[in-house]
């Protein structure tokens, strides 16, 4: 039987990811939103487009949350998403709000799902979920690394003019302004960048990986990036439904791992059909790790300011 794939919120990320995941056919998908006739209008359409796709893959769109029961993956990709001038953190109580009323109808009916938190700020909304649902932590995850990694490797490639398939880009911390791009980890083919592009040309692209949401949310005006966010939740939701073990970044919670502790942060982890089954230990230096600490206690912060 083929796994099914829950994605709650039909918006602009959640119907891409719906996309990506029929024209895969790796899973059946349930795509769900409140707003009405919204989720059924568009899994008709992407129905209709399975054929052209050659996909088998059912989809089905609805506001009741029963027919998102026994989902083996549930992406959340509910809530408001970013403004030009907004933060990730601004959008915090609203957005809490509602990933906490998701997972509080959604975890119940599926009790042994993975859940893949992308509403922002998404470490803090993963913490809420993890909460509210109770799961095993190793069940709940954000997506930030991966689409923070993949903005790296759009503009190391774009610098070196070599294809983003060939650069490997690692980006750790909290998906916020002090997230950590770490030049020494990021590679075109095992080379590091530190030995191919001059340390000011590194920091620039560092600073636009940071600013990679904002950048777009400036030139959008009316909401904030969703193709890379989706292609990103894409490629975790396969590494657990397909249970291929990749490595990648993630937001997982933190046990004394990385010097922090009962807390949401971006570490490489190992994804696999458990959701995170390792998190993997790297060496950093004392500029990487004060960075880290930095990036922590911004997610920190919040957490405090949700009193969670
Ligand atoms: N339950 C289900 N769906 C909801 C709820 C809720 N309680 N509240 C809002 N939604 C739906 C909206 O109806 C809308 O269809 O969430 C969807 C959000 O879609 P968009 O506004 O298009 O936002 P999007 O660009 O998809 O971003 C969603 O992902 O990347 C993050 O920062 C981004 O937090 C934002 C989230």
């Amino acid at each position: 039987m083929r796994k099914r794939v829950s994605v709650i919120g039909a918006g602009n990320v959640g119907a891409s990811l719906a996309q990506m995941l029929l024209q895969s056919g790796i899973c059946d998908v349930v795509l769900f939103d409140i707003s009405e006739g919204i989720p059924e209008g568009k899994a008709l359409d992407l129905a209709q487009a399975c054929p052209l796709w050659g996909s088998s893959s059912f989809i089905c769109g609805t506001s009741d949350y029963a027919h998102t029961a026994g989902s083996d993956v549930i992406v959340i990709t509910a809530g408001l998403a970013r403004k030009p001038g907004m933060s990730r953190d601004d959008l915090l109580f609203a957005n809490a709000k509602v990933v906490s009323g998701v997972t509080e109808k959604a975890a119940p009916v599926s009790p042994g799902a993975v859940i893949i938190v992308v509403t922002n700020p998404m470490d803090v909304m993963a913490q809420v979920s993890l909460k509210i649902s109770g799961f095993d932590p190793r069940r709940i995850i954000g997506m930030g690394g991966v689409l923070d990694s993949a903005r790296f490797r759009t503009f190391v490639a774009w610098e070196l003019g070599v294809s983003p398939e060939d650069v490997e880009a690692l980006v750790l911390g909290g998906h916020g302004d002090l997230m950590v791009p770490m030049p020494r980890f990021t590679t075109v083919r095992g080379a590091s960048i530190t030995e191919l592009i001059e340390k000011e040309r590194i920091d620039s692209l560092v600073e636009r990986t940071r600013n990679g949401g904002a950048e777009i949310v400036a030139l959008l005006k009316t909401g904030s990036a969703y193709y890379a966010p989706a292609a990103a939740a894409y490629q975790m939701v396969e590494a657990i439904v397909l249970d291929k073990k990749r490595m990648m970044p993630c937001s997982a919670y933190l046990d004394g791992e990385y010097g922090a502790k009962g807390i949401y942060t971006g570490v490489p982890v190992i994804l696999g059909s458990g959701g995170v089954e390792r998190i993997v230990r790297m060496e950093l230096n004392e500029q990487e790790k004060q960075d880290f600490a930095k990036s922590v206690e911004a997610v920190s912060s919040l957490v405090k300011k949700l009193n969670l």
